[in-house]
């Protein structure tokens, strides 16, 4: 099996889907993800993987105008909305590699103080999963950070209103995204593989949604 066979299709919902997001959650994902921007350091090596249209980059070079970034994203229509998004910003922008791809694109010996991962990671089965973690852990420096935002119901068992959405959410991506995933992976389990460790987290929207940032030892 190739890694990238389960590839996600966002092409097909690219120009709706900031609104779509919107339209369910309010401006909860957009919070979530913004939560722990600061942490950041100025001049810091930042990989953006699975960042869609591109306004968290923007949020990004808003707050951390220095930072270089690695804009890594598999769909081509994602990829051009945030490259034109962020052509509107200043001319001092700092230096962006826009990356089309998935995280094989990344070279064997690239490494970054920060990852963001972006409701990125609930797109996987298991195997995937496992895959794309280590790969994402195996390029993050020593001391580095791990910013992830995601569907992770703080309370177990998820309320049911949590277990309705996400079931009616993973059948309508995998319809449309061909998101081969049916039910949101057990995020503790997976961040306890890997040499990590928790620094804030914080969660929205009723807890269904969090914000959790990881240290690497
Ligand atoms: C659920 S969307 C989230 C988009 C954006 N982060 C947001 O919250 O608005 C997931 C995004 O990740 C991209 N993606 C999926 N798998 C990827 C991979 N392996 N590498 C890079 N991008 C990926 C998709 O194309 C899509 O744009």
């Amino acid at each position: 099996m190739t890694r990238t066979a389960s590839n996600t299709n966002f092409d097909r919902i690219a120009p709706v889907y900031d609104g779509l997001s919107r339209l369910v959650f309010g401006n909860a994902l957009r919070r979530a993800q913004t939560e722990h921007l600061s942490l950041i350091p100025e001049q810091a090596k930042v990989l953006l993987i699975g960042g869609g249209s591109g306004w968290l980059l923007e949020q990004l070079l808003k707050r951390q105008p220095l930072v270089k970034v690695t804009y890594l994203e598999v769909s081509p229509k994602m990829l051009q909305l945030a490259q034109r998004r962020v052509a509107n910003q200043t001319s001092d922008l700092p230096r962006i590699d826009f990356r089309l791809g998935d995280e094989n694109g990344l070279q064997p010996n690239e490494r970054f103080d920060v990852i963001l991962t972006p409701f990125l990671l609930d797109l996987f089965p298991d195997e995937r999963l496992l895959y794309l973690m280590d790969r994402l852990c195996a390029a993050l420096r020593p001391q580095g950070l791990w910013l992830f935002s995601d569907l992770w119901p703080a309370q177990a068992p998820a309320p049911v209103w949590q277990r309705l959405l996400l079931k009616s959410m993973y059948g309508f991506f995998g319809l449309v995204s061909d998101v081969k995933a049916s039910r949101l992976p057990d995020f503790s389990e997976h961040f306890a593989r890997q040499p990590l460790q928790l620094q804030a987290s914080a969660a929205f929207y009723g807890g269904l949604v969090q914000a959790r940032a990881f240290r690497k030892v």
